[in-house]
């Protein structure tokens, strides 16, 4: 396993003593996992997903024939229809691999459906007007209102400029055989991909909701599979805390929660990651925090985030330990420039890299957060690469799964989300939600 963690600042928060208490009971919550008997087991698909996927010719050669035919008629933009798990595993992997600026040679992802702001969508019509584009609609239910009420706004211009034609330019992802949007594929015969009924939303970056938007747009899946295959194979065959880097995490993770650290803060000095703290946020925080119990995910980039809530982080409330992201090697770098006049007094970092400087930086937070009272975890991956960032992600997988069940909570369902979800119908005017409906707007009137 190449992704590591380095523990090196707990010293002064856990002992030897917290770990070995901790211990049975992460190997339990790692053996309901491994043997499909805890809660929520019906939805474990996604724990041998990986290596399957890759040793499925079928679905990789129709994720490769898909390609084929979009990039037959030439579309400069992907635009990915979904929310939580039908996004952003996408949106990770493609902002951490992407360039920062706009690349001629590669193929944009543009998203929407994430969100109900009417001028984003308005603006990403507009934009698209006059644009070639693919839209690939992806929700395993069929039935959520943002991702659908995007997809009628995209499939309404892609009519207007392509009639009956338009279907080409589709790919939906979704449940077999429920769901809107199935009932859609069939009717309207659109191409789709199944997400498995065992696999939930925030599991699913491996299987058709990730792999295919992402070849699309010109990655390289088989790499992807073949980072989260090998973390698979190495975390379910490692049952000790000191070679299995997932379960030593879940076990941190857990002890620090249990001594009065209820939030993490995942920070990385590389903003192309942040985006892999958004997933982060919503797998771990869908999966933990329910029953009044879990660990709040938020997420920092660092180093703007030190000129801001770093303070905080620093000095204020003691609620917090935060797991780094770093990076071993970079695929680019640039040297500070000499200048003779020195005016700027920069010449003693003059023929540095910026890339040892950002490091320095990292050490020098870390080390300040950790003499703050701020308990720190890093992981470091070897590189930034399809591979290397997919067993990240298998990593990150597989430890939630594992902490979830030491919190004793199922790590596999979402019932909290459906809160609001219900109001929103009823405010909405939904047939059925008629006297739900009267008495939130007495309540919003009152
Ligand atoms: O992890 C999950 O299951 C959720 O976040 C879902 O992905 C999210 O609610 C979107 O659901 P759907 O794919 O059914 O549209």
């Amino acid at each position: 396993m190449r992704t590591k963690i380095n523990v090196n600042l707990l010293k002064d928060f856990l002992t030897e003593e917290d770990f070995n208490q901790i211990d049975p009971f992460i190997i339990h919550a790692s053996k309901l996992l491994l043997e499909r008997n805890g809660r929520g087991s019906e939805f474990t698909g996604w724990l041998h997903w990986p290596t399957q996927c890759l040793g499925n010719a079928k679905i990789l050669s129709e994720i490769q024939d898909c390609k084929k035919d979009i990039d037959a008629f030439s579309p400069d933009y992907i635009v990915v229809v979904g929310i939580g798990g039908s996004y952003l595993g996408t949106k990770a992997v493609y902002d951490a691999l992407k360039d920062h600026f706009p690349d001629k040679n590669k193929r944009e992802i543009l998203f929407a459906g994430h969100h109900l702001d009417p001028s984003y969508h308005q603006q990403l019509l507009a934009f698209l007007e006059d644009k070639n584009f693919a839209v690939v609609v992806i929700s395993k239910s069929g039935t959520t209102t943002e991702p659908a009420i995007a997809f009628r706004l995209l499939r309404a211009l892609l009519q207007k400029k392509h009639g009956s034609e338009s279907r080409k330019c589709i790919v939906a992802i979704t449940d077999e055989k429920i769901g809107a949007l199935r009932s859609l594929c069939d009717k309207e015969n659109l191409r789709s991909f199944v997400i498995d009924d065992d696999i939930g939303g925030r599991f699913s970056v491996f299987t058709p909701v990730g792999l295919v938007p992402l070849a699309l747009a010109g990655f390289n899946i088989e790499e992807m599979l073949k980072g989260a295959s090998d973390a698979e194979t190495y975390l379910c065959s490692h049952q000790k805390l000191e070679d299995n880097p997932a379960l030593k995490y879940a076990a941190i993770r857990n002890l620090l929660y249990q001594k009065g650290k209820p939030i993490e803060l995942q920070s990385t000095f590389y903003p192309s990651l942040s985006t892999i703290s958004e997933w982060w946020k919503q797998l771990f925080g869908e999966s933990e925090g329910k029953e009044h119990k879990g660990i709040f995910p938020a997420s920092l980039t660092f180093t703007s985030d030190l000129h801001s809530l770093g303070q905080f982080v620093q000095d204020g409330l003691r609620v917090f330990f935060e797991t780094f992201i770093t990076v071993k090697d970079l695929k680019s770098d640039i040297e500070i420039p000499l200048f003779e006049d020195d005016n700027d007094g920069l010449n003693y970092l003059a023929g540095k890299s910026l890339s040892f400087v950002n490091r320095k930086a990292e050490s020098a937070t870390q080390l300040a957060h950790s003499d703050g009272g701020v308990p720190v975890i890093e992981i470091e991956i070897p590189d930034i690469t399809e591979y290397s960032i997919s067993e990240l992600l298998y990593f990150f997988e597989f430890s939630c799964a594992v902490s979830a069940y030491t919190l004793q909570v199922n790590p596999f369902d979402q019932p909290g989300v459906e809160a609001y979800k219900k109001n929103m119908f009823a405010l909405l005017g939904k047939e059925g939600y008629e006297e739900l409906k009267e008495k939130l707007e007495k309540r919003l009137d009152s």
